[in-house]
């Protein structure tokens, strides 16, 4: 049966305005947290402690960190590859990091400049930092269906990757289908793989949207108990090591949907159509949720 509850984990501050080319001020990030977390997201993810030359855009992280106006009972998560990114991240006190790992060993090699295995190493090490400073720890795995370089991606990949994940302690884990090229059936797979290893609890969902399939991977997923997701207001985004991707399923079309099926999300849609209409303006393009053009246009 449907989860009745979902929690949603607003991935367009860091998965959204990571690839973006022309130069985003630290104040209007900032801006658009504060928008999302007046929207009822719970669950926001911020930035990335990462090389600038590798992500450029996200060379503000600390400034962005301590610019925001935190309010009670909202996650502020970020990404941190290595130690010297969580080293970096912890004189901001995230409430969660996040390790990124692939499914794929030449998505890994493109994006963090190693292998898995070497990935696993690096990523125990912040793991057990990260506990022992008392902050969560979420896995994000990247390719689970389909890798921009070596094409579909067996089930077995994953469930080895969130073996992996789970050894070293990371609580819980995205199945991300990075290049939005998985259908429902596939991400479905992927889950059951990932079963092996976590409970549904402790499973979210990542879809880009490239091929139009995320809102019903996302509807493949509910079916199976996932019940947290992450989704970028306004569809923002793309993996810059993922040519070609576009962004994650936008969140207003997320929370349209549950809302329409009686599931509840704690977002107010108007509110976050504002935020998704505040982020396209600045960036100055449409913006890339059908429902909240829609929305706009009555
Ligand atoms: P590397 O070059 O192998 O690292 O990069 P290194 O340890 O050899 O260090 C080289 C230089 O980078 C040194 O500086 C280090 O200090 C610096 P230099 O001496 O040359 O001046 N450095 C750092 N600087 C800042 N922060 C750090 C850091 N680490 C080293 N943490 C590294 C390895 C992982 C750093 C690099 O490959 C990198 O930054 N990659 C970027 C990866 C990234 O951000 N990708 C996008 C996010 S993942 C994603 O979008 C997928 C996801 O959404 C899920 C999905 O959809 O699939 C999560
Ligand atoms: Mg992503």
């Amino acid at each position: 049966s449907l989860p009745s509850h979902v929690r949603l984990i607003d991935v367009g501050p860091r998965d959204g305005l990571q690839n973006e080319k022309q130069p985003v001020p630290a104040a209007v990030k900032i801006e658009l947290v504060h928008r999302l977390q007046a929207a009822g997201l719970k669950e926001i993810e911020v930035t990335s402690y990462v090389s600038p030359k590798w992500v450029p855009q996200m060379a503000d992280n600390h400034e962005v960190m301590q610019g925001l106006r935190r309010a009670p009972g909202v996650r502020y998560s970020v990404l941190t590859p290595n130690l010297k990114g969580f080293e970096a991240a912890l004189r901001d006190r995230p409430d969660e990091i996040v390790v990124f790992g692939a499914a794929s060993e030449a998505f890994s090699q493109k994006n963090i400049n190693c292998s898995i295995a070497e990935s696993i190493e690096r990523f125990a090490s912040v793991v057990a930092a990260a506990k022992a400073a008392g902050i969560a720890v979420r896995g994000a795995m990247s390719c689970t269906v389909g890798c921009p370089y070596e094409g579909a991606i067996a089930p077995e990949r994953v469930a080895y990757l969130a073996g992996l994940m789970k050894g070293i302690g990371v609580e819980r884990v995205d199945v991300a289908d990075t290049i939005g090229v998985g259908t429902p059936r596939q991400v479905q797979a992927a889950i059951e793989a990932t079963l092996a290893h976590y409970d549904i609890d402790h499973i979210s969902g990542h879809f880009h949207d490239t091929y139009g399939q995320a809102l019903a991977n996302t509807l493949a997923a509910l079916q199976m108990g996932v019940w947290n997701f992450q989704a970028s207001v306004a569809g923002l985004g793309g993996c810059p090591y993922a040519k070609g991707a576009t962004g994650n399923v936008a969140t207003e079309d997320v929370v349209y949907m549950l809302h329409g099926m009686g599931i509840e999300t704690g977002i107010d849609l108007d509110a976050l159509v504002d935020a998704g209409a505040y982020i396209s303006e600045q960036l100055g393009r449409p913006s890339g949720s059908r429902v909240a053009r829609a929305l706009l246009a009555k």
